[in-house]
């Protein structure tokens, strides 16, 4: 039976590179997968409180989570949906499998270098408990799916089990959207200029002015090669991206050969102007109606629950605990 985990951390409204990287997907997943697979998608705050920030920054930055994920048609009929926070077994499981975990390949992890010991951990542990079969995330993501495999594998060889079940990744994007002003690095929440990302909900006003903003170089012509121009290239696989023909970049980059950088950027604009065009709205309607997203975060939090539980019970059981 197919199972799909996924997360995202509330730190901000999600930007373009978290739609086309992993969101969409999970719209996608929810509207076509038959009624046998679970659908299981969180909002990782506890991951989000590795930085600390003002409690009240965390409680806001949870309704933007939520009501972006509504304003983009995640539904609790299909889907399960909620706040990590609230299913304590994800900090249970955190724990259990830390002590399996191996050093070494954490040691070998950039956000171990950063002092974060926990968070793949705990990311592990997300994935783990719903028994996932699939993990759909963007490309940057696939360094954590691989520990959270060696997780599974580790925990079933100490405990001499088959219960966990190793995760794989889903990359709908194949490539990172890179920043729109200092193309060689991914598009970030965390990045502090506006600048360098698209967010679902910002106005046609602001699209088309971050996207007229956007680094490319003074080659003529447009053509696809990440390289040696990583910003017409980054425009190219957003572009791809939302073909409705499916066309790679390099096949979009042949059929604008003769445009200039000015006129890829208005097609780049009409193209996500389009795929947000409602999302604006609906993400204001939720952020009007806080109960609302309350009465949708607690029918998650029961669904996740009446999941996690009994995992977590079998897990208990097969570590020997009470
Ligand atoms: P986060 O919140 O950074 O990103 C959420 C999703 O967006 C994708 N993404 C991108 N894809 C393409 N280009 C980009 N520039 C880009 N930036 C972000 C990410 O790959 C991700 O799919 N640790 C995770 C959250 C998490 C999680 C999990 C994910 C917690 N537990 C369990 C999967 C399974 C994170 O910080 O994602």
């Amino acid at each position: 039976r197919k199972i799909i985990f996924s997360a995202i951390q509330p730190t901000g409204v999600p930007h373009l590179g978290n739609y086309l990287g992993a969101l969409r997907e999970w719209k996608r997943l929810q509207n076509t997968s038959p009624p046998s697979t679970g659908l299981i998608f969180s909002v990782a705050d506890l991951h989000a409180i590795t930085v600390p920030r003002p409690p009240e920054t965390v409680r806001q930055h949870n309704l933007e989570a939520l009501a972006a994920l509504r304003a983009l048609g995640l539904n609790q009929d299909r889907s399960t949906v909620f706040l990590q926070s609230a299913v304590p077994c994800h900090a249970e499981l955190q724990w259990i499998l830390s002590c399996t975990a191996s050093t070494g390949y954490l040691s070998r992890m950039t956000q171990w270098k950063h002092g974060l010991f926990s968070y793949p951990v705990l990311q592990a542990a997300d994935i783990l408990l719903y028994r996932a079969t699939h993990v759909p995330v963007g490309s940057d993501q696939r360094q954590h799916l691989e520990f959270a495999r060696e997780c599974a594998i580790n925990f079933n060889s100490t405990y001499q089990t088959d219960f966990m079940v190793k995760p794989e990744a889903i990359t709908a994007c194949p490539r990172r959207i890179m920043s729109l002003k200092a193309p060689t690095c991914k598009m970030s929440k965390s990045d502090p200029s506006d600048k360098s990302r698209i967010l679902i909900t910002d106005s046609p006003e602001i699209i088309e002015k971050r996207i007229h903003q956007a680094t490319t170089d003074s080659i003529d012509g447009v053509s696809y090669d990440p390289d040696s121009r990583p910003g017409v290239s980054n425009l190219l696989d957003i572009l791809a991206a939302l073909d409705p023909k499916g066309r790679t970049p390099a096949a979009l980059a042949e059929e604008m050969s003769g445009y200039g950088c000015r006129e890829l950027k208005m097609v780049v604009t009409q193209v996500v102007t389009n795929e947000f065009a409602d999302v604006r709205e609906r993400f204001q309607y939720y952020m009007a109606h806080p109960k609302e997203l309350a009465d949708f975060a607690e029918q998650g939090r029961q669904k996740a629950m009446a999941r996690a539980q009994p995992n977590m019970d079998k897990i208990r059981s097969i570590v020997g605990l009470v």
